[in-house]
């Protein structure tokens, strides 16, 4: 009897001694993890000097070849600016999509649905532009409207944005596939930038409202020459280009200095492409695969 009272007696004490020990504990852990991080962030990279989304316009169904594409920018990278790579459609249709489509939402937070039925030509790079400004987070530098079957090589892409003015800029491959001349006519739908002025111009103006029915990439030329907008072009010529061979004039031959290349609808042009690009030559040998 008298053992057990000694105990219970002691228990405040105790209680009191833990408390004071577990306060002092974290305490310390926290200002060794301070401490450390204090160390270790000043040397980090210098922040980014743009920011740049691309969206890709393709279709809910294409489950693989957002896969594929998320590989192929999951690797890649640009020290000068924050990219961001984003899958954008309309309206779930199916029943399933709308489960199938949530878990890649949950899993990779890279998918825009907009308000809009799927159609060619009917207005998805409209409702896509004119709806950026009152649905994402925040603003970027640039917004890229891309097609699904393109390769765009961010380091590279980004090199060639940085020199270029920030506002008013309508960036791509300009057709006709032959002239060298921005001011032409309109960029090709495989891939153009627009800088956030004209994205909210195109959310605000009539005239894109009004102009909605037609080819959609030369439909956005038609807008900013009816606008009087974007002042500054650039055509990067020959950096962007469709796959050799598949589309006459607008066509060439691989490029070290390649941007971007279109019409990569089969599969053994992208594995041409990757394998000129090197894209795999990080691999590192190891124990755990044979691949060669
Ligand atoms: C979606 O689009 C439809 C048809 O254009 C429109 O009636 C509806 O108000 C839109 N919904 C939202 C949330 O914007
Ligand atoms: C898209 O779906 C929403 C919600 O089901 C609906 O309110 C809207 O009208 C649809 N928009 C179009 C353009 O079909
Ligand atoms: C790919 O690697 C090869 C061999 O290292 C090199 O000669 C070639 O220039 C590289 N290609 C590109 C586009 O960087």
């Amino acid at each position: 009897m008298r053992g057990k009272w000694h105990v219970l007696g002691a228990l405040p004490f105790l209680t009191l001694f833990f408390l004071f020990f577990f306060f002092f504990f974290n305490l310390h852990i926290k200002t060794t993890l301070l401490s450390d991080n204090a160390v270790l962030i000043p040397p980090a990279n210098p922040p980014a000097e743009f920011s740049l989304l691309i969206g890709i316009l393709t279709r809910a169904d294409n489950y693989d070849r957002r896969h594929f594409l998320r590989l192929i920018y999951g690797i890649q990278s640009s020290p000068i600016a924050k990219i961001d790579v984003k899958f954008i459609f309309c309206n779930l249709t199916k029943e399933e999509q709308r489960v199938l489509i949530a878990l890649e939402i949950l899993r990779f937070h890279d998918i825009i649905i907009l308000n809009c039925t799927e159609n060619m030509n009917s207005g998805k790079t409209y409702t896509y532009f004119s709806s950026l400004p009152r649905i994402l987070p925040h603003h970027y530098n640039y917004i890229m409207k891309a097609d699904d079957d393109v390769f765009i090589r961010l380091e590279q892409l980004a090199s060639s944005l940085r020199p270029l003015p920030r506002a008013d800029l309508y960036y791509g491959f300009v057709i006709p596939c032959a002239s060298k001349n921005p001011f032409v006519e309109y960029m090709s739908g495989m891939g153009f930038i627009l800088s956030w002025d004209l994205v909210e111009w195109i959310g605000e103006s009539d005239i894109p409202a009004n102009n909605r029915e037609g080819p959609e990439d030369k439909l956005v030329g038609k807008w900013l020459t009816m606008g009087n907008k974007a002042k500054n072009r650039f055509s990067d010529k020959p950096a962007m280009y469709d796959y050799p061979g598949a589309n006459g004039k607008c066509s060439h031959d691989l490029i070290p200095e390649t941007v971007a290349v279109h019409r990569l609808k089969r599969w053994d042009r992208w594995l041409h492409v990757l394998r000129f690009f090197n894209v795999t030559k990080g691999l590192k040998p190891s124990k755990l695969y044979h691949i060669d």
